[in-house]
């Protein structure tokens, strides 16, 4: 390719979105944030801090505030470049919830009550409904009194679609869970442009190459979660070298003793996924490394290969939190770029379904 053809060619747009719903974990880490800062030079990435989405449930507002910054903090600490990529807060940018409510109007109801997430939700909440103005109110810990379905989060797959349409996004980077999701967007981007004309681009999932799968620490066979109730399942990407040690020589490892990566074994792949992971050796060159050692070499390298790797994260994120004025400023020109073009999208939207231009009245 030409210095001409590179130039006059636009990148693929990739966008992809996080609630801002605290800290990020190891899982985040490799299987996500890690693979999106690979993704900077060959492509016009939009990072979305998506905070009207972190409202479908109860967040206390300080909370949410704090966990917007820590968020920020921590994907420039991992590596996401704010000179090479686009990083907002979902509002800070106006046509959100504008191009939500034009696809909602699109949406049959019954799609969003088949949605999985949707329905597990349901299920872990109770179905109820806020009967007085108690239940509306916030406990010291941030959750509201009662537990309440709102409409929002029936809705919140709409607004997953918009926050990807409003940039014409070629790419998607997003995990398993949220394919689904996805599959609603890419529906109601045909819908739209057979409704009202061509419009949308139809946006396909990235699926990283590297990404890796990380599971809890004391049930290997489900994934590392952040909210997991139990602390030692889960390990934070800022998480202390104590806290990594204690984490993982408690970890639970499977019956027998040799070190082999097999379904049968759900603890040591999951201590051998996190080390090739980091190390970049392979599971087999790591199976031959360990034979005849015990479990225990294996804890103790993986921690420390842990706390190793993240060693410049957490030093790097410590040193941005305190950073405010410097972390605003990123999210000010983030949302300043991700306006431009999202206005040209919202405002050809606008036109297609009728409303009247408002620089003729
Ligand atoms: P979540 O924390 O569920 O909102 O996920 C944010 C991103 O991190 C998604 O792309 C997920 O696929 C990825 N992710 C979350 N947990 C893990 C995990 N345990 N292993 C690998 N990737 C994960
Ligand atoms: N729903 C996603 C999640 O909970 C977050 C999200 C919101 C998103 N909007 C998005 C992801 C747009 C990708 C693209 O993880």
């Amino acid at each position: 390719m030409t210095d001409n053809d590179s130039m006059s060619k636009p990148k693929p747009v990739i966008l992809t979105c996080a609630q801002p719903t605290g800290l990020l974990t190891l899982g985040n880490y490799l299987g996500a944030v890690r693979n999106w800062s690979e993704m900077l030079e060959n492509n016009e990435c939009y990072f979305g801090i998506v905070d009207m989405h972190a409202i479908t449930t109860p967040i206390k507002p300080s909370v949410l505030r704090n966990n917007v910054f820590q968020c920020v903090a921590q994907y420039v600490a991992c590596g996401l470049d704010p000179e090479k990529c686009n990083q907002f807060v979902q509002s800070h940018v106006i046509g959100h919830s504008e191009l939500a409510w034009i696809l909602t109007c699109l949406t049959p109801i019954g799609e969003l009550q088949r949605m999985t997430q949707f329905k597990d939700k349901v299920s872990k909440l109770g179905f109820k409904t806020a009967e007085n103005e108690s239940d509306l109110k916030f406990s010291h810990e941030g959750a509201r009194s009662q537990s309440t379905i709102s409409a929002g989060l029936l809705c919140y797959p709409v607004l997953m679609a918009a926050d990807i349409l409003l940039y014409n996004a070629d790419l998607v980077p997003v995990g398993e869970d949220q394919k689904q999701h996805l599959e609603l967007c890419r529906d109601l981007a045909q819908r739209f442009n057979h409704q009202y004309s061509e419009t949308f681009k139809i946006p396909e999932p990235y699926l990283p190459k590297t990404g890796a799968r990380i599971m809890s620490l004391t049930e290997p066979t489900k994934k590392m979660s952040k909210s997991d109730e139990n602390q030692r399942s889960t390990l934070f990407l800022l998480d202390e070298p104590d806290l990594i040690k204690k984490k993982i020589s408690s970890s639970v490892t499977d019956s027998g003793s040799e070190i082999t990566a097999i379904p049968e074994k759900p603890g040591i792949s999951n201590l051998l996924t996190i080390h090739s992971a980091l190390s970049n050796q392979s599971l087999s060159d790591l199976e031959d490394r360990f034979a005849g050692k015990g479990y225990g070499a294996l804890k103790n390298e993986v921690t420390e290969i842990i706390s190793e790797s993240l060693a410049p994260v957490r030093s790097k994120y410590k040193e941005l939190i305190n950073q405010k004025d410097y972390l605003s400023k990123i999210l000010a020109e983030g949302a300043q770029s991700a306006q431009k073009r999202a206005y040209k999208i919202l405002s050809k939207v606008y036109r297609k379904v009728g409303f009247p231009d408002r620089d003729r009245f």
